[in-house]
């Protein structure tokens, strides 16, 4: 993995660090001596993390305690933040919702949309004008490999995900100039808490699930080499083929997938077409 603190200086900022995908890669670079700001929202979480990088990596940590869904967090991060000097922002933090689409609820709906995309959105934008005046910098965003693809069922998900995909491509070229690098992970299936609370039987599909470690590292591997990457054979083949057929057999595949392995849980609807 490339040295980060040579390349980006000894501060990270990883939201979503306590758990999953943002747990590893917290660690991973704690391993190679960064510094980690970390965010979520359980303090006890953080303060736990906090304890295990220090003890095991001896880097410093700074936590802070922000739900980065409310519309003052952002700002919020950035005053905590400024008296660091930060080069690497990774934008892990995000929710899923699955179920039928007019099952789900509005609110719930619309606080993904403000975490999955807004915040992620806004972070970018005031870190890499932090990156752009000391000429480097990282940003690592976390989509998903929904992201490639509408998924039924995961309707307002999947698209949360294409958004940070599109933004993290365009993002990639545009502030390449100004010496940042932006890399877009988009992990399949990932062995975390929120896969565990999923409610589908992911055995019942053709698809292999991750340790976020092996993620993480992926990810880590990518930044500053590959605008976009995908963990995992399987998962690389899902997001190639369909750039090749028609954008809407995938879809119908993973409508006749997800509907055949969702759980007793999964939110569907008795609603019938009148005609
Ligand atoms: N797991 C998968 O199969 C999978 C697949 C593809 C993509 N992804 C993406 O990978 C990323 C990480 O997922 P994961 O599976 O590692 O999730 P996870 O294990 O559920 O961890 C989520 C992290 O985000 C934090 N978080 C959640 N809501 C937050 C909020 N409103 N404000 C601030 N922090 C918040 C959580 O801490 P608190 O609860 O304390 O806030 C936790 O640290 C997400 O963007 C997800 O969409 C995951």
């Amino acid at each position: 993995m490339t040295k980060f603190t040579q390349k980006y200086g000894s501060w990270a900022l990883v939201t979503g660090a306590t758990t999953g995908i943002g747990r590893a890669i917290s660690e991973q670079l704690a391993q190679q001596g960064m510094n980690i700001v970390a965010v979520a929202r359980n303090e006890g979480n953080l303060q736990s993390l906090k304890q295990t990088l220090q003890d095991d990596y001896a880097v410093d940590v700074r936590i802070i305690a922000a739900d980065l869904s409310k519309p003052d967090a952002n700002e919020m991060i950035e005053r905590q933040s400024q008296d660091l000097d930060v080069g690497l922002l990774v934008a892990n933090a995000g929710v899923e919702n699955t179920g039928h689409f007019i099952e789900n609820d509005q609110q719930a709906e619309s606080h993904l949309l403000a975490l999955n995309v807004v915040s992620p959105m806004q972070l970018s934008h005031s870190f890499a004008q932090r990156f752009a005046k000391r000429g480097k910098g990282g940003i690592l965003l976390v989509s998903s490999l929904f992201g490639y693809q509408g998924v039924p069922y995961f309707a307002n998900y999947s698209a949360s995900k294409a958004y940070i995909l599109s933004l993290g491509e365009a993002l990639n070229v545009e502030l390449k100039p100004l010496g940042i690098d932006v890399t877009v992970l988009s992990p399949g299936l990932t062995n975390t808490p929120m896969a565990a609370n999923i409610p589908v039987d992911f055995n019942k599909m053709p698809i292999t699930k991750h340790a976020p470690e092996v993620v993480a590292k992926v990810g880590l591997n990518a930044l500053g080499r590959k605008a976009t990457v995908v963990p995992g054979f399987i998962n690389k083949f899902y997001a190639w083929e369909n750039r090749l057929i028609p954008r809407s057999w995938p879809v119908k595949l993973f409508n006749f997938l997800i509907s055949r392995a969702k759980t007793d849980n999964c939110p569907t609807t008795d609603l019938q077409t009148q005609r």
